[in-house]
């Protein structure tokens, strides 16, 4: 594919924030039919260096309850070398969504001859091992993982780094295009292509988000993105004192991570983990506070932001959920040790006018998972090493 090159890289203690780069063409051809020599201002990456990355890459789909067809859709459209990783908290009883996905992967994998893995967020096999590992902070009163989509993403790397991975990439099982399924998993082996850091994390902007009331609009931003966007750009002007609007993807769903960096963030629940994924790097890698992980801060944390060509089209689930959204993302902003009192005030006038918030309403403190430390993450592995067959679409894992 061709990219735009990295033109503008804004720096934040150890961090490397690359400002947006779209994509220029999906596919790039045949490495022998290029002529020599590189365009200015064009990034052209191989389709064997793409696919590399995508041997190395597991794809986590968390989902719940989302209608099979668009489940069906998003699967189909997961570049064949990639490892699909299913994390589903859909119904049992009653009827049984879950089993309905795991026989449609099944399915899938048979004709498309791959292999995937597929759990169910409430197993108690997992549970357990992350209790004894030390995971505690995902499990619910009744010790099982609780209910999220921050919890399913967590499960997901920890199943993608006992299958081996060295990068995990998170898409939502609500697309209606596999075609953009595709080209968000394009776009984070081109990422990680481009950098020069082990600790790299690249986001997806989409180029538009269609909304259909009356005729098709082509809308470039959501509503909680725009909101989040704005209070990430100012928790980074008030440290730099230099205005910044280099975060365009606060709230991106769909991103990815190097295993390495995955590993040694603290996470927060629900809805408030993208944001509070850049929260937390800032944080420990910013330079305000002192350094999380010496080795990472040597590298440096990279983080891409690609814009892609295929519209963003997903299930709309209301106003009420974009406030679901937003608040968590906001809240975790707000209780930052390195949030300053003009950014809060933004935050909760923020909250207000989206009649998240009444006026005189502090928002709600996030619940985090602290950071997993590097014997709890060996220990999960050991205890699940034997099990993984277990989690095989097919039954055929190793
Ligand atoms: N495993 C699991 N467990 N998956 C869940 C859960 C859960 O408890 N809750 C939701 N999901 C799945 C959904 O089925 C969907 O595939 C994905 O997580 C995202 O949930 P949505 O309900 O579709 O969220 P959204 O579309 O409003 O928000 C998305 O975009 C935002 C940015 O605009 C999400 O990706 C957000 O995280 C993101 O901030
Ligand atoms: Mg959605």
């Amino acid at each position: 594919m061709r990219l735009e090159t990295m033109r503008y890289t804004e720096r934040f203690g150890s961090v490397r924030i690359n400002d947006v780069q779209k994509v220029i063409e999906l596919d790039s051809g045949r490495k022998e039919d290029t002529p020599a020599g590189e365009i200015i201002g064009v990034k052209k990456i191989d389709d064997e260096v793409v696919r590399g990355i995508e041997h190395r890459m597991a794809i986590v789909i968390p989902t719940r309850d989302e209608k099979l067809k668009l489940f069906e859709g998003v699967i189909s459209g997961v570049p064949h070398d990639c490892l699909i990783i299913v994390v589903s908290n859909s119904q049992i009883n009653r009827v049984d969504r879950f089993k309905m996905e795991a026989d449609t992967l099944a399915q899938f994998c048979h004709f498309s001859q791959r292999e995937a893995l597929i759990l169910h967020q409430k197993d108690p096999v997992i549970a357990e091992a992350l209790g004894q590992a030390g995971y505690s902070d995902l499990l619910g009163e009744d010790e099982l993982i609780r209910d999220g989509k921050s919890e399913g993403m967590m499960v997901g790397w920890l199943m993608a780094k006992l299958a081996k991975k060295d990068y995990v990439g998170f898409i939502d099982a609500d697309n209606y295009f596999p075609g953009a399924v595709w080209e968000y998993a394009k776009c984070y082996a081109a990422g990680f292509s481009m950098a020069t850091s082990p600790y790299a994390m690249v986001r997806i902007l989409w180029r538009y988000k269609p909304k259909i009331s009356g005729g098709i609009y082509f809308k470039k931003w959501g509503r909680a993105s725009e909101v989040t966007n704005k209070c990430l750009n100012s928790l980074i002007s008030s440290k730099t004192g230099f205005e910044s609007e280099i975060i365009k993807t606060g709230n991106a769903g769909e991103h990815a991570m190097s295993m390495r960096l995955a590993e040694i963030l603290p996470y927060a629940s629900d809805f408030a983990v993208e944001p509070y994924e850049l929260v937390s790097i800032f944080e420990g890698f910013g330079g305000v506070l002192p350094t999380a992980n010496q080795t990472a801060a040597k590298h440096g944390i990279e983080i891409f932001q690609i814009e892609t060509r295929n519209p963003h089209l997903h299930e709309e689930k209301g106003v009420q959920h974009v406030r679901e959204v937003l608040l968590p993302g906001l809240s975790a902003i707000y209780y930052s040790p390195i949030c300053e009192p003009e950014t809060k005030k933004m935050i909760k006038d923020e909250l207000v006018v989206q009649r998240v918030l009444k006026t005189n309403e502090k928002p709600p403190k996030p619940h985090l998972c602290l950071l997993p430390k590097k014997v709890a993450i060996k220990k999960f592995i050991e205890l699940m090493g034997e099990h993984l067959a277990a989690y095989s679409a097919t039954g055929e894992a190793e």
